[in-house]
């Protein structure tokens, strides 16, 4: 079976006694069927990391949902690497639309995080995806291509084989957002494929991309049967442990009978 990787962000709403009893239930309900093919992630808020590493033992990978570029300094409210590195957190997500559109973040702030979080040996998840707009001027492909040049400018082939990529467009996310279609979903990370391709030869095999946006037990499925698509990165349908439980078991079904 090939390598699946599935995950969610909490975004801001766990705190941490909400966030350790929902790993505890996580861990207890996929126990029967986690595999090593099996990526499983969980990003909470920053206040809730060290209480969740311990509660998963290792068993599931514990993210964070930002980071500074700098190891410290006069940067008040910022995280530093080496303080996430001190709790033992390796997987860092930069980019999302959210801090993005809401917190102003550019593709050279997500190019300084990448470059750092490699420095220190994190694996960066990078979000990339189109507006409504560049959807409707027919520029997704363009903008899914600067995104990913500028973002990971100065990444060398090696470091490369370090990152996750996920897809995940501005109008499929949270609530009032709609669902890509699959074949959409899976055109656009082709693309992605295609520019990772030219950005690192010979490395972009290695590289994941996973898709983001209105995911759920109905349509998850449908999208990660398409070639391009390696994993989900899930939202409100993973938030309460047994409905992310429920389609980890489903998407582990479905890829065992094929692949
Ligand atoms: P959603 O969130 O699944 O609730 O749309 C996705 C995301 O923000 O990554």
């Amino acid at each position: 079976m090939k390598r699946i990787y599935l995950g969610t962000n909490l975004k801001m709403y766990k705190t941490n006694r909400e966030t350790v009893s929902y790993l505890k239930e996580l861990r207890e309900k996929t126990a029967a069927f986690r595999r090593p093919e099996l990526e499983m992630f969980v990003i909470p808020s920053f206040t809730a990391l060290p209480e969740a590493v311990a509660a998963v033992e290792g068993e599931i990978k514990i993210g964070a949902q930002n980071m500074c570029w700098e190891d410290a300094g006069e940067y008040t409210g910022e995280i530093s690497p080496r303080m996430l590195k001190a709790i033992g957190i390796d997987l860092i997500e930069i980019g999302h639309s959210e801090r993005r559109h809401k917190f102003g973040e550019t593709d050279s702030d997500v190019n300084r995080k990448v470059l750092a979080a490699l420095r220190h040996g994190f694996t960066p998840l990078v979000c990339i995806g189109e507006t409504e707009a560049d959807k409707a001027y027919g520029v997704t492909a363009e903008r899914l291509r600067e995104q990913l040049k500028l973002g990971l400018y100065g990444v060398t082939g090696e470091q490369a084989r370090q990152l996750w990529i996920a897809y995940e467009p501005v109008w499929a996310i949270g609530v009032g957002g709609k669902p890509a279609a699959p074949e959409y979903a899976n055109r656009a990370q082709q693309v992605i494929k295609e520019t990772l391709a030219e950005l690192f030869p010979g490395c972009d095999q290695e590289i994941p991309v996973l898709y983001g946006g209105s995911v759920n037990s109905q349509n998850a499925a449908s999208l990660m049967t398409q070639p391009a698509i390696d994993g989900l990165f899930i939202g409100r349908a993973a938030w309460e442990a047994e409905s992310f439980a429920a389609i980890i078991k489903q998407i582990l079904e479905l890829c065992e009978s094929r692949w």
